[in-house]
């Protein structure tokens, strides 16, 4: 048995022993001489935007997600707020997303001018719950989005039932969710459209900001690439037959992407072996509680979360041990200050609300090692050993 301490009475660990949430150097060490050589013919040929280095990228990722369509764009933020874009919701339209997600669901709703209709989640998944959402449709309701949050697919047949039923748009928020399957199926193009995002720490991450669109609807492929690109349709450069913008995914973060692509499985087998190693632990520990995985999902733990009702001193003392974690996220969307104009109160998303005080992400990422989650577990052992004051 380890000894005892109290939280917050370890001395500091130094940097080079700490277990870190995500360790991007090391995911890319391997692929250093294979890009190296690329990136550098680019840059000393000056392409930066588009050519075939963007649509090989956008082909294989469309091969990987099983959609028909991938266009690559400069965000997931912007993957989202094109979709709304270019599927014509606007003023005078709601859209449903869930309370508890990162902010940039609903702000892609609010760029476009359309009204974020907040529901509550499922208190075992922490995904967009069915039946609140069903109770939030009105005839103003033009898409739901739901939110594959950590990594885990949301409940998706009861949700797609429902966007038949009101002839709604279902639109994935698939940013956390690279490689996820539901049913058998990738995520990405199972309702009208899906938004990924490639900033660096996700599962498949850009050198800086990036994003795609999956989808399986032609017409909505090819407006959604025309306002990426200041309304370029197929008659040249500057033949705009819409207002767009800049939202491209350019050439450098193209090649990286692509490169990183046929890792991602194996990475995210290993990001499951992790978890499951997670599991089989924490599982023996009262006090903690990780989340509920769904048996017809198979999900890419994009986070491995745990619920705590003692979190604030967990943290403290995984952090006096050299365990960095972190809170994602710490207040619901309705409790932000950005979105108060939205009117909602205090208790009228409680499952959010309690999520966001319980919430615990520790680290997790493809190359963490046995005696790193063994240290991880242990000291969350210790922790609960201690009485609490
Ligand atoms: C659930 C969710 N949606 C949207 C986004 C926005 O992606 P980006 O940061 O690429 O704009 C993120 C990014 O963290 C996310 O986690």
């Amino acid at each position: 048995m380890p000894t005892l301490f109290l939280a917050g009475t370890l001395p500091t660990v130094s940097d080079s022993k700490r277990v870190p949430l995500v360790d991007l150097p090391r995911q890319h060490r391997d692929l250093l001489p294979e890009l190296q050589p690329v990136i550098a013919d680019l840059l000393s040929s000056g392409r930066f935007i588009g050519g075939p280095e963007v649509s090989a990228f956008e082909e294989a990722f469309s091969t990987y997600c099983e959609a028909s369509h991938t266009i690559s764009v400069n965000s997931g933020t912007a993957a989202l707020q094109l979709i709304l874009w270019a599927l014509e919701v606007g003023p005078g339209d709601e859209v449903i997303l869930p309370a508890f997600t990162f902010v940039a669901t609903a702000e892609a709703v609010c760029a476009i001018g359309a009204q974020p209709v907040l529901a509550d989640i499922d208190p075992a998944t922490l995904t967009l719950d069915p039946a609140a959402t069903r109770a939030a449709v009105t005839p103003k309701t033009r898409a739901i989005i739901p939110v594959h949050l950590y990594g885990q697919p949301a409940e998706m047949e009861p949700l797609l039932d429902l966007a038949r039923a009101h002839q709604i748009h279902l639109i994935e928020d698939a940013c956390q969710a690279h490689g996820a399957r539901w049913n058998g199926k990738r995520v990405g193009a199972l309702g009208t459209a899906g938004a990924f995002s490639f900033y660096p720490a996700k599962n498949l991450g850009a050198p800086g900001d990036g994003g795609a669109i999956t989808t399986n609807n032609s017409d909505l492929a090819q407006k959604v690439r025309a306002l990426s690109n200041h309304g370029r349709g197929e008659g040249g450069w500057y033949e705009h037959s819409l207002i767009g913008g800049t939202y491209r995914l350019n050439t450098i973060p193209a090649v990286f992407l692509s490169a990183n692509l046929p890792h991602l499985d194996p990475r995210n087998e290993r990001r499951r072996r992790a978890a499951n190693i997670y599991r089989t632990h924490l599982k023996t520990i009262e006090g903690v509680e990780p989340l509920f995985c769904r048996e017809n999902c198979e999900p890419v733990y994009h986070q491995f979360v745990i619920r705590c009702q003692r979190r604030e001193d967990l943290r403290n003392h995984l952090d006096a041990a050299g365990i960095d974690s972190a809170i994602h996220y710490p207040a619901p969307l309705h409790q932000m200050g950005a979105l108060k104009f939205l009117g909602y109160k205090e208790g009228d998303f409680p499952i959010s609300e309690r999520a966001s005080q319980e919430v615990l992400s520790l680290p997790m990422h493809p190359y963490l090692e046995d005696s790193q989650i063994e240290r991880v577990v242990e000291s969350i052992h210790r922790f609960f050993s201690v009485p609490s004051r």
